[in-house]
């Protein structure tokens, strides 16, 4: 055994104990360091022939990038949309990586803990029994494997299995939404069916909300079964299509729902809210994020859907070494991939330490921060409030004259830099604007302060 291997395991206990030293000076300073930084260019080391062992590693870690690690897991990132990590989640990420199994079966116990999880988060969710769930690595994946089932079910109308044979002999499959997440592009073009086989329908008027009639008017003029993939929660102002409205229309026309519930599928988790997503059990497939709202490290997602049968056929993963898949098939026949981490123990942890109201109380929270971020906004003359805040995104911009996309690349750029809050921007209804998206579980009144000033002083440093 190479020597500074043999040496670090025989000291494992101190190299984990430095490691949760520095794991907690990290945490411990989340607050003080910068939200998001540029890092000057890093230069690229040579790879060393003996290697220095973990601790030195440590420490060079510590040198050359710890500072460049920025506070985007703390409470005021509100770009993208992002989470953080929940104590409970931290000790479950940390095992995953400690216990090192491969989730692939399901007849171990990392099958059991993944499947009692996904029932957990069906309760959280309100969905019921007939949708089964795997854990994949982010909503894209997610998506992906909602549509690759979507594309399987059509195909089988048409008499083709397209898990064999491939799309040569299916015509275009037709996609509807109203405003899809630019991901689905993403997910058509891996699977063959084509960005350009994406349909916007249009939405209501000034909402990012589908319109049903010119939905069911495009229904009514396609022939062949089609997609429709609903929006929960989209991320610029979090608009919501009419989901049980939609499924509805599934007993006049022959489509496929698929939602794209990433982060507004956890609207669920409170009856304030909950309304937002009547209906979402009735979809064919969902794609819901967990290292958005639920708070677990990257990377984490749940894809749900009632076609497990379908599934099977389109990731079936033939082997002799693996065996044919059971009732209760292994996951590695149900997900893009084979080998894969257990990722549902962090969404494990988490679900067990705070439940049911835990994460009602977190969701509630960044809902109500964010309406008063938005409400401050509104009643500024600084900026101008775009869209109403429905749940836990401000869409908004720079108030007076036109504003420019370079205009707002330079404002958040500069409130970058100050380092106390990360934005990032968007074009809303053609206007240059800025999203900022709470679903981190720290966030608290005194951040909403914090990022307040932050945006005033900007803003006037920026004007003058
Ligand atoms: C609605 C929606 N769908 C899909 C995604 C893609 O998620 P991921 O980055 O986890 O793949 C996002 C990410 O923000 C999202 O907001």
């Amino acid at each position: 055994m190479n020597e500074r291997l043999a040496e670090d395991a025989s000291k494992i206990d101190r190299l984990l104990d430095k490691t949760r030293d520095r794991a907690l000076k990290f945490l411990q300073s989340l607050n003080e360091r910068p939200v998001s930084v540029l890092p000057p260019p890093y230069e690229i080391a040579s790879l060393s022939d003996r290697g220095i062992g973990a601790e030195r590693a440590l420490e060079v870690f510590e040198q050359k990038y710890e500072d460049g690690i920025t506070a985007s897991s703390g409470s005021r990132y509100f770009g993208f949309v992002t989470g953080g990590s929940t104590p409970a989640a931290i000790v479950g990420d940390w095992l995953v990586g400690i216990f090192d199994q491969n989730a692939f079966g399901s007849e171990d116990t990392a099958a059991y803990i993944e499947r009692e999880t996904i029932h957990f988060l069906r309760q959280l969710f309100n969905l019921s029994d007939v949708h089964s769930g795997t854990f994949v690595s982010g909503a894209t994946m997610s998506n992906f494997v909602g549509l690759a089932i979507a594309r399987q079910w059509i195909a089988r109308q048409l008499g083709i299995d397209v898990s064999r044979d491939g799309l040569y002999a299916l015509p275009a499959i037709k996609i509807l939404s109203g405003s899809p997440h630019s991901c689905i592009f993403k997910a058509l073009s891996m699977l063959g069916m084509g960005k350009n086989n994406l349909h916007i329908v249009p939405c209501l008027s000034e909402r990012e909300a589908i319109d049903l009639e010119k939905l069911k008017k495009c229904l009514s003029s396609h022939q062949q079964p089609c997609i429709v993939v609903a929006n929960a929660g989209t991320v610029n102002t979090v608009d919501f299509d009419p989901l049980a409205d939609i499924a509805q229309l599934k007993q006049e026309f022959n489509f496929w729902l698929h939602v794209d519930a990433a982060f507004g599928g956890f609207a669920a988790c409170s009856p304030r809210y909950s309304h937002l997503v009547a209906g979402l059990d009735s979809a064919d497939s969902i794609a819901i994020d967990a290292h958005k709202w639920l708070n677990v490290p990257y990377d984490s997602a749940m894809q749900f859907t009632k076609h497990r049968d379908l599934q099977l056929e389109v990731f079936q993963n033939h082997a002799a070494y693996l065996g044919l898949p059971t009732d209760n098939p292994d996951f590695v026949h149900l997900t893009p991939e084979n080998s894969r981490r257990l990722r549902a123990l962090p969404a494990w942890f988490s679900l067990m330490a705070y439940g049911a109201e835990g994460y009602r109380e977190i969701v509630e929270n960044n809902c109500q921060l964010a309406k008063f971020l938005g409400k401050k906004i509104e009643l500024s003359s600084e900026f101008k409030l775009l869209a109403p805040v429905r749940l836990n995104v401000v869409c908004f911009t720079l108030s007076g004259e036109e504003t420019s996309s370079d205009a707002i690349a330079q404002f958040l750029a500069v409130l970058r830099d100050r380092g106390k809050v990360f934005l990032t921007p968007t074009v809303y209804r053609k206007i240059p604007a800025i999203r900022a998206a709470l679903s981190n579980w720290r966030t608290e009144r005194k951040d909403i302060e914090i990022v307040w000033e932050a945006l005033l002083e900007t803003r006037n440093s920026v004007n003058n």
